[in-house]
C-alpha cells in the first residue's frame, strides 16, 4: 500500500504529467533562450503572430546568451524522446542535429515562398541540409558593437573612437569621470563575444585564418598575443562585481549612465529601446573600432523536430517567420536586421538601418563572417575550446603569450 506521501507524489506528477502534455496538435512548444525585457518584448511579436493564425504557443525558456544551457536542456529533452516542437538554435548546432537525423523537412513552405531568392547564402549555409531546407532563420545579429551612453561619451570629449588608441583614450576619460568605463558580465560567452570584436579588430584575414580556418599559425602567433593583450587591457575597465552578471544587467548600467559603454550584440539595442531610449539622442552605436566594414554575424534560427503530431503548426510557424512584414515588426524589436533581403529599412532606427546596411557592404567585400562566440565559426567543441581560454585568460589564469598557445592546443584537441 502507498503512504499518504506517495500518493501525494503520485498524484502531483500526474498532474504534472498532464499539464506537460496539453499541448495540441495546433499548439507549438519553442524552446528558445529569449527571457531579458528587450527579447521578451520581441518574442511577443512572434506569439501575437502565430495566435492571429491559430496557433498556439507553450513557453519553454532557458535563459543564457549563445544557448548553450539551452542546447543543454534540448539534448535532455530529445534523449527522454520528448523533443519540443520548435526550437532556437545557432549556426554549427543546427548542422549537428542535422546529422542526427531527427529535423523536420521545411522544404514545401520554402519552395511556396520562394525562400531560395531571398535568404544569403551565409543564412542558407546552416539553414539547409543536404539541399533541405531544415530551419527557417528569424533574424541576424552581429557582434562587433559598441553601444555607449551619450552623455557619458560627450563628457569623455564627444568624440566615438575610430581606433583601438582612441578607445582606450575614451574609456580611460570615463575612468577619470567616475563611471565605470566598460559594463560586462563575466560569463564565457560575452568574454567570447568581447574576443570576436578584438580578434575581427586585427583584420579580415586574421579573423578568417584564425577562428574558421582554425590555423594554428594564426591561433598562436603575433597578432593573436596583440589580441590577449587588449583583452587584458579590456578586463582593467570593467567593475569589482562583473563577474556573472547577465548581459542584460550589464545594459543597464550603461542605460542608467552608471556605466559608459558595453560591447555587446546588437541584441543589446533591445534592452535600449525597450528602455525607451533613442539612438544618437541617448546613445551611439559604433562598430569596434577597427572593424568598420565588417561583420561577424549569427543568425538565430528555428528549428522544427521530426515529431508525430503538430506538423501544420511547425509549417504555419516556419512560414510566420518567414514573413516580410513579420521579420521587419520582430527584427525592429530584437535589435537584429532581417534574415531576408528583401524587408524595407523604413521602420528601423539609426543604428538598424546602420546594420542592415553593414551587413550588406560587409557581404559584398568579402568582411562577413560567423561568430565564434554565437556558434557560427566553428563547431561547439571548438567554440567551448575558446571560450575556456579567454575565460581563464580575462580572468588572470594566463599571460598572452601563454594564452595564445592555449588556445592552439585547446583548438586542436577539440577538433
Ligand atoms: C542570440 C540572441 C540573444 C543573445 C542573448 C544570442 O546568442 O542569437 O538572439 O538575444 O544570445 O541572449
Amino acid at each position: 500500500m502507498k503512504s499518504v506521501r506517495g500518493l501525494k507524489l503520485t498524484v502531483s506528477a500526474a498532474i504534472m504529467a498532464a499539464a506537460a502534455t496539453t499541448a495540441t496538435a495546433s499548439d507549438v512548444e519553442v524552446l528558445h533562450w529569449w527571457t531579458s525585457g528587450g527579447e521578451a518584448a520581441a518574442l511577443n511579436v512572434l506569439k501575437e503572430d502565430l495566435s492571429g493564425k491559430g496557433v498556439g504557443w507553450q513557453d519553454m525558456p532557458v535563459a543564457g546568451g549563445g544557448g548553450e544551457a539551452a542546447m543543454t536542456a534540448l539534448r535532455a529533452r530529445v534523449t527522454a524522446g520528448n523533443a519540443p516542437t520548435a526550437v532556437q538554435m545557432l549556426g554549427f548546432d543546427i548542422k549537428d542535429w542535422a546529422n542526427e537525423g531527427v529535423l523536420g523537412n521545411l522544404n514545401d513552405v520554402a519552395a511556396a515562398e520562394g525562400w531560395d531568392d531571398v535568404v544569403p547564402a551565409a543564412l542558407q549555409e546552416f539553414s539547409k541540409h543536404d539541399g533541405n531546407w531544415i530551419a527557417a532563420p528569424v533574424n541576424v545579429h552581429s557582434t562587433n558593437w559598441v553601444w555607449i551612453n551619450k552623455s557619458a561619451l560627450d563628457a569623455a570629449g564627444g568624440k566615438a573612437p575610430e581606433t583601438w588608441e582612441e578607445m582606450v583614450s575614451v574609456m580611460e576619460a570615463m575612468k577619470e569621470n567616475g563611471i565605470t568605463p566598460l559594463a560586462h558580465g563575466g560569463q564565457a560567452w560575452q568574454d567570447a563575444t568581447l574576443f570576436d570584436a578584438v580578434v575581427l579588430s586585427m583584420g579580415n584575414d586574421f579573423y578568417k585564418a584564425s577562428m574558421i580556418d582554425l590555423d594554428p599559425e594564426a591561433l598562436g602567433g603575433e597578432q593573436m598575443v596583440e589580441v590577449f593583450n587588449r583583452m587584458a587591457t579590456l578586463r582593467s575597465m570593467v567593475d569589482d562585481n562583473f563577474s556573472g552578471r547577465d548581459w542584460n544587467l550589464a545594459s543597464a548600467m550603461v542605460i542608467n549612465g552608471e556605466a559608459g559603454m558595453q560591447m555587446m550584440g546588437d541584441w543589446a539595442k533591445g534592452e535600449f529601446l525597450k528602455a525607451g531610449l533613442t539612438a544618437e539622442e541617448d546613445f551611439v552605436c559604433i562598430r569596434f573600432p577597427g572593424t568598420q566594414g565588417s561583420v561577424t554575424f549569427n543568425s538565430d534560427q528555428f528549428v522544427m523536430f521530426d515529431i508525430e503530431e503538430g506538423g501544420d503548426a511547425q509549417q504555419a510557424m516556419a512560414a510566420s517567420v518567414m514573413d516580410p512584414g513579420f521579420q521587419s515588426a520582430f527584427n525592429v524589436v530584437k535589435g537584429s536586421v532581417p534574415a531576408r533581403t528583401d524587408v524595407p529599412n523604413d521602420d528601423f532606427g539609426y543604428c538598424g538601418k546602420k546594420g542592415m546596411a553593414d551587413l550588406a557592404e560587409a557581404g559584398s567585400n568579402g568582411g562577413l563572417f560567423g561568430s565564434m562566440a554565437h556558434g557560427h565559426a566553428a563547431p561547439a567543441a571548438v567554440k567551448n575550446a575558446v571560450y575556456d581560454v579567454v575565460t581563464a585568460h580575462f580572468n588572470g589564469e594566463f599571460e598572452a603569450e601563454e594564452a595564445a598557445q592555449e588556445l592552439v592546443n585547446a583548438v586542436e584537441a577539440a577538433m
